[in-house]
This record gives structure tokens, sequence and C-alpha cells, in this order.
């Protein structure tokens, strides 16, 4: 159960931005899972990174595969190897960890093969690339909100039901470590007048809804602990209050399908 990334990220920097995004935002629809979407499920299976602090890659893979298919309505549904990103990206700490946001430079510059290509090994092993394997690259890397300190609940809304899930990073607590189901939050303070927050794992955000009973409003993501954890791989998370700095810094990149 290993986290990954280390970076202070910033938010809320441009309220005149947040506020064209949340009105935007108000006409989405209340609920939105792209694992069903009129019955159909869009995001690829749950992994397990196992003990290598490689969450970015896996988030980004995530989040190409998911695209890829919601491009292609399903014809196409390759999985992504995360071992290339922890054994070839000089943009990386491969094992020790990495920036999703630099993760999408990376795939914009170099390619991604597939799984099979390139196996997941969990370790730093040398960057041993076959060159026959197909690789798929993106055409564009953001950050949601547009810019570094631009993200909101609306950007990301917005973002990810026109283009589909996208990287997110939190800070993971030790009360999260035993979190089974349910809407997760952290009981934690913080300092309300310091713009930086932590955050030390990068999951792929699917979803979003609203608890019936109790209005709480949350985040449905995919972690890479495996599918025996949470809810079958998946956790919700409390939405609208910035919880663990999950509204802090999403990214998106674009994958280029096969022809
Ligand atoms: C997408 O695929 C589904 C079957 O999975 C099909 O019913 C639907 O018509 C397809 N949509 C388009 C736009 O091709």
């Amino acid at each position: 159960m290993l986290c990954c990334v280390f970076f202070l990220s910033i938010r809320r920097v441009r309220p005149v931005t947040v506020a064209a995004d949340s009105k935007a935002a108000a006409g989405l629809p209340q609920h939105w899972d792209w694992r069903n979407v009129n019955g159909v499920n869009f995001v690829s299976p749950v992994r397990n990174q196992a003990q290598c602090g490689s969450c970015y890659s896996f988030a980004t893979m995530g989040m190409l595969e998911a695209r890829v298919r919601i491009q292609t309505n399903n014809t196409q549904q390759p999985v992504f190897s995360p071992q290339q990103v922890v054994s070839c990206s000089q943009y990386s700490q491969g094992c020790d960890g990495g920036f999703p946001y630099l993760i999408g430079k990376y795939i914009q510059d170099f390619g991604i093969v597939e799984e099979d290509c390139f196996p997941y090994t969990g370790s730093d092993s040398p960057c041993n690339l076959p060159a026959k394997c197909t690789k798929y690259y993106a055409s564009d890397y953001h950050y949601v909100g547009g810019f570094y300190g631009g993200c909101s609940e609306s950007a990301m809304m917005l973002e990810l039901v026109k283009n589909g899930p996208m990287g997110v990073a939190l800070e993971v607590y030790p009360d999260f470590m035993n979190y089974k189901e349910g809407i997760y939050h952290h009981t934690g303070l913080r300092d309300a007048n310091n713009p930086f927050e932590l955050t030390n794992h990068a999951v792929l955000l699917v979803g979003y809804g609203q608890c019936h009973k109790t209005g709480e409003k949350y985040w449905i993501v995919k972690n890479s602990w495996g599918s025996g954890w949470g809810e079958n791989g998946f956790f919700r998370i409390r939405r609208g209050t910035d919880e663990c700095a999950i509204e802090s810094i999403a990214v998106a990149a674009t994958p280029i399908p096969k022809l």
C-alpha cells in the first residue's frame, strides 16, 4: 500500500475562473459514473501497484485506458504499461514516485506501449523496451481548470463528463488505509490561511454523486491497490470540500487511439 507522489499543490488563486466553471457545472447530471453510462462500462480493470511507488503511473495509464474506450465506444480496449514509465521515464523517479502531469508529457514525447509488451514487475528494472511494439501517444496534457492552481470541484466535473476520467492526487492519512466502504473523509484540521496543500498519492477520478439520505456529495475514485481493497478497488470521498486536497491538482491527457 505505497503512496508515491510528494509535492505541494495550490488551489483557488483565481476565483473568477472557478465562478465560470461553477455556472457551467450547474447544468451537468446529478450523478455520473464512467463504469455505468446507460449500462456501459468505460473503465479498465483495477490493478495493483504492489510494493512500488508507481501510483502516478497507474493513475495515468488508467486515464488513457478509459479515454481510449470512450473515444472509440469500447471498440479499442488497450491496457497500457505502467512499467514503461517506471523503468524508462526521465520525468519521474521510478518506484520512488512521480507526478502525473509530467507523465502526460512523457506520453506525448515518447509514447506508451501496451502491458503485454512490457509487463509490470513493480521494481526499478532496466528500460528494456522492445522496439517492435506499437506506441500510443497523447495529443495534449494539461492541468484541469487550465493552469496550476486553477483546479476546482466544478472544473473537475466538467472535464470528467466531457472528456473522461482524470488523474487526481490526495494526501493519504493512516485512517485511509482502513477504508472499507462508504464516503471517506478525514477529520484532521488544516490551516485555512495556507494555500499550499500536501499530496502523496495519485488515483483516477471516474465519477461523482450525492447520497440521497444525507445529501453528502462524493467523488468515485479508482485506486491501484487491487480489486480486494475498498469498494471493489474503488473508493468514494467527500466532494466539494477539497477533502485531503483531492480538488487541488487534477490533471488530464488526451490519448490518440489507433487508426
Ligand atoms: C456504441 O456501442 C454500443 C454497443 O456497445 C452501441 O449500442 C452504440 O450504438 C454505439 N454507439 C455509437 C455512436 O456507435
